[in-house]
């Protein structure tokens, strides 16, 4: 289980971005377990299902096949990387992963990838659900202002119209339904090296993590990173 990374935390924690680059200067590959379940809020948008239809719920995960191509994320033929991003699919993704028939048909997808090792895999219960068995797992976190700040800025960039005021309420909701969820919900544990990224660049955050993989003894394996 040494090569594998599990990155949790709140959104606008700076996950992905860490994770990224992460991944890519250690040689690894990156899941990205949030795009996942916005490719499912995706297909149930596009089919016009309701969140709360168990059963048409259902018939999407029968007939849902997701694959990655790099860096693109493709849903039955269609790619779908710039779809998923938006405010209405991240909202929708929130309500549609607090199902536990969502999170039990994406739990095997999950550890498929996983398995395969050498992998950064970031979301919200990769080390608690997915790969509680991971020795190398990581919490980022920042303050709401903070985390509302860079998803302004992101929004802002693509044109949205929305007030910075909304956006750190946006993700006080969101956070609030990913933490107390019945199913997976967003948890720090003891084994968890946290770090607060409200104050730090990417490349702190980076340089953290490396440390925390050089130092602990059971990452030895990462001596040479
Ligand atoms: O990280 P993100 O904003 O792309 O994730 C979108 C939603 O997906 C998020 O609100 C909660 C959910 N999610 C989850 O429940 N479990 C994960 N491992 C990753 C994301």
């Amino acid at each position: 289980m040494k090569d594998i990374i599990t990155i949790d935390g709140p959104s606008g924690a700076g996950k992905s971005t860490v994770s990224r680059l992460l991944a890519k200067r250690l040689g690894y590959s990156y899941l990205d377990t949030g795009a996942i379940y916005r490719a499912v809020a995706w297909k149930v948008n596009e089919e016009n299902i309701d969140p709360d239809d168990g059963e048409g719920l259902k018939k999407i995960l029968e007939a849902i096949n997701i694959t990655f191509n790099g860096d693109r994320i493709i849903v039955n033929g269609t790619d779908v990387s710039q779809h998923i991003r938006t405010s209405e699919i991240g909202e929708l993704s929130s309500k549609v992963s607090a199902k536990p028939i969502v999170r039990e048909h994406l739990y095997t997808m999950q550890r498929e990838i996983g398995l395969k090792g050498k992998v950064v895999i970031e979301g919200r219960d990769t080390g608690t659900v997915i790969f509680p068995e991971a020795e190398n797992k990581f919490f980022l976190d920042a303050s709401f202002e903070e985390r509302g700040r860079r998803r302004y800025k992101e929004l802002k960039a693509q044109g949205a119209e929305t007030t910075l005021k909304d956006t750190i309420n946006d993700i006080k909701n969101r956070d609030n339904r990913d933490s107390t969820r019945q199913s997976a919900p967003l948890k720090r544990t003891h084994d968890m090296v946290y770090i607060d990224t409200s104050s730090l660049t990417v490349e702190e955050v980076i340089s953290k993590i490396m440390d925390s993989l050089k130092t602990l003894t059971k990452f030895k394996s990462f001596g040479n990173v």
